[in-house]
Parts: structure tokens; C-alpha cells; sequence
């Protein structure tokens, strides 16, 4: 049996054939705003229902409540404000109880917004309490000053689900996880997000949550990152390669989540355990500077955040992780819970230096880095 769904019940916000044939001649006549890519993975967050219980984006007074307080006026926890930034001017075109056509960034019509509420909002004031920093430097807080200065909120209906030309066969919804589970036998499933390349870390803190949980799904995140994080194909990639190699193809489900990085940290890392919910998992991984970039974030602040929230009303488990590594005196992966050595007997390795090492063609050492996996990356940098 998976989670419930936050909220209780999983959304779908995507029409029958009928109704969007109906919906997209009623577009037609519409005022209407080109989504960012990121809106467009929102939107598609929405639309599948990984955001349940938010039927759309938000209003005034369900921004506010998680901008303040990490909830929705439902009472429900809510990490991250999903929000639509228009500009004034269109604000000031759109009537009361207005319909907005939200176009993707190709042109097409991809849903159709039930405008409640059109608000101000104070981005320096949402970086401070979502992001813990005012810092431009920060790629979330950049992403969140580049908006528009008005918020539009209001329910939504995509014409149909989003279409996409990679990873079709990963792309599963959270009604695919929750009935691939099913068809597993599965009960008890850990998800595990991440923007990275795969490495022993990783792939250590996932096997260790897999001794206690019946199955791991993996779910790295396709939408937008930042332009110096290695590309979601590349990525992909290396998880293929790892998988056949390494993991029990009974226990592991590969998937992808289409939602964009906010490099949020603490209040991401919260996000990321309500959007795994919705796709089922009873357990999520929590491991160090969760969703973090540069120096914002405490090494555990993504953890200790989940100490703000009971269990019941987060209905997923974090399984937190400290910093592992490979210890040449163990012989094994460890981190400072399990291992007495210091960090002289550790193969630690800064991204620059790994980086530079794959540039030269070199694999890093395999207690870093599995050689399949260095193999994927050395091709990727060559293709660069
Ligand atoms: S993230 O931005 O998606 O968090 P990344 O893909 O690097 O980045 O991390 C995925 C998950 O693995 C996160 O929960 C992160 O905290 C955890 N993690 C990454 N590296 C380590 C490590 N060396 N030790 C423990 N946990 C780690």
C-alpha cells in the first residue's frame, strides 16, 4: 500500500479529449501569458497531481501562509510557494473571475488558468523566508527577482498532459508509481531525489534505506537546473549504467520527477518529501545540504527542518543520512556514525577536481565513482 496522497486525494488536472477540444477553442479568444520553462514545469506538476493537494497556483492567502509559515490555509505543510508572476500590465487586462490562457514557451496553449486573484507580493520578503537569503548569487533567488512584479492564482486545466520527446519511458505520474508499486507487491517504497550525478554516496545511502523499505525509487529531477549542473540526459544516463550493473531490478524503479530546482535547501527538502508522497513513497532520503547550493545552507538544516512538522501531518518518513564517504580503513562507505578513522583514510574529492579529472579523460578512483558511471561522464565532457 502507498502513502495517501497529501491532502488525501491525488489531483488530476488534465482534460478528457472532449472537454480540451472544447477548452483549447475557448483559449483561442483568451488573454494570455507564455510560460518560462519552470512555470511549464509547474504547471505539469500540477496537472499530473504531484503537487496535490494545490489545484493550481496559489492565492494570496495560501502564498502567505507558506511563505510565513510552511503551510497551506488548509492546515496542510507546503515547503515552497508555487506562484505565477504576471506583469502589471496584464494584470490590469484581466477582469474579475477572468480565464488566462497559459501558452508553453513554444506558443502552444498548455492550460487554462481560472484567475481568483491577482496580489503584489515582496520578493525580497518571500527570498528572506523561503531561501534564508536576500542574495542575488543565489540561482532560487535570482530565478525568483527575474519575475514579474504580480502574482496570478487561481485553479488550472491542462489541455492535455505536456508532451515531451526524452525519457518517455520515465516519465511516469504518481498514479503510474502508485500502481507500479502495486503490481510490486511493494509496500514500504524510500524515493530519492537528485539533481546530480550518481555517486558511492548516493548509491550507498540508497542501499542502506532499501535494507529497511521494500523498494527504491529513484527519481531523479528533469527540469530546469542551473546551467553548471550536469544535464538530466547525462544524468540519466549514468543511472542506466549503474542500474544493469549494480542494483536488483525487483527492488529499484527508475522515474523521472519533471519539476524545476529551486536550490532551496531546508524548505526544498520539505517540498520534495510532500511531492514523493503524492507519488507514493512511505520513506524519503534526506542526506547532507539536501537541495543546497554554495554555502546558504547548514550541512543538516534540511534535516532539522522536519523537526517543525509532526509525522502525522508530514505522512511521509524522512530517513536522514549524514556525510558519507569511502574510508580506506574500513574498506567500505561510511560516514562519521559509522566509521572511528579520520578524515586522512577518506577518499574525498572536490567537484572542481573531479571535473578536471573527467575533462582529461581520467575515472575518478572507484571508491568515488563507479567506472561505468565515470565512463558516461568522461563521454559527456567529451561531447561538450
Ligand atoms: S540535491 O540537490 O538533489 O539534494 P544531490 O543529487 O547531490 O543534490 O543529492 C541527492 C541526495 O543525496 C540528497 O538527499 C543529498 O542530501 C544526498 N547526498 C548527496 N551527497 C551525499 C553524501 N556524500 N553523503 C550523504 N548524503 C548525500
Amino acid at each position: 500500500m502507498s502513502s495517501t496522497p497529501h491532502g488525501g486525494r491525488l489531483l488530476n488536472l488534465i482534460a478528457s479529449p472532449d472537454e480540451a477540444a472544447a477548452l483549447a477553442a475557448k483559449a483561442a479568444e483568451l488573454p494570455s501569458v507564455t510560460l518560462s520553462q519552470r512555470d511549464l514545469s509547474d504547471v505539469e506538476m500540477l496537472g499530473i497531481g504531484a503537487f496535490s493537494p494545490l489545484d493550481g497556483f496559489m492565492t494570496r492567502a495560501d502564498y502567505e501562509e507558506c511563505v510565513q509559515r510552511m503551510h497551506l490555509t488548509c492546515g496542510l505543510p507546503w515547503g515552497i510557494p508555487v506562484t505565477l508572476a504576471i506583469s502589471k500590465d496584464l494584470a490590469a487586462r484581466l477582469p474579475e473571475g477572468a480565464r488566462l490562457a497559459l501558452k508553453a514557451p513554444g506558443g502552444a496553449v498548455a492550460a487554462v488558468m481560472a484567475v481568483n486573484e491577482v496580489f503584489p507580493y515582496d520578493a525580497h520578503r518571500e527570498a528572506r523566508e523561503v531561501f534564508r537569503t536576500e542574495d542575488e548569487a543565489h540561482p532560487g533567488v535570482a530565478a525568483l527577482y527575474a519575475q514579474e512584479e504580480m502574482l496570478a492564482g487561481g485553479p488550472i486545466t491542462l489541455l492535455a498532459p505536456p508532451p515531451h520527446d526524452d525519457f518517455q519511458q520515465y516519465r511516469l505520474t504518481p498514479a503510474d508509481t502508485r500502481k507500479a508499486f502495486d503490481e510490486r507487491g511493494w509496500s514500504t517504497i524510500v524515493g530519492f531525489q537528485t539533481r546530480n550525478p550518481v555517486h558511492r554516496a548516493h548509491e550507498y545511502i540508497q542501499k542502506c534505506a532499501l535494507e529497511i523499505v521494500d523498494g527504491l525509487l529513484l527519481h531523479p529531477l528533469v527540469g530546469e537546473t542551473k546551467s553548471d549542473d550536469i544535464p538530466a540526459e547525462v544524468r540519466m544516463r549514468c543511472y542506466e549504467v549503474l542500474l544493469q550493473n549494480y542494483y536488483p531490478k525487483d527492488r529499484t524503479l527508475l522515474s523521472v520527477m519533471p519539476a524545476a530546482m529551486r536550490y532551496g535547501g531546508p524548505r526544498e527538502a520539505i517540498l520534495h518529501a510532500m511531492v514523493r508522497k503524492n507519488y507514493g513513497c512511505t520513506h524519503f532520503i534526506v542526506g547532507r545540504d539536501h537541495a543546497g547550493v554554495g554555502t546558504y545552507y547548514g550541512t543538516y538544516d534540511a534535516q532539522r527542518i522536519f523537526s517543525e512538522l509532526t509525522p502525522e501531518e508530514l505522512g511521509i518518513t524522512p530517513l536522514f543520512f549524514e556525510h558519507s564517504f569511502w574510508c580506506n580503513r574500513c574498506e567500505g562507505m561510511a560516514s562519521a556514525k559509522t566509521c572511528p578513522h579520520g578524515p586522512e583514510d577518506r577518499v574525498s574529492l572536490s567537484g572542481t577536481k573531479v571535473r578536471e579529472m573527467l575533462k582529461a579523460g581520467e575515472r575518478p578512483p572507484q571508491e568515488f565513482s563507479r567506472p561505468e558511471v565515470a565512463d558516461v561522464l568522461i563521454e559527456a565532457s567529451r561531447e561538450k
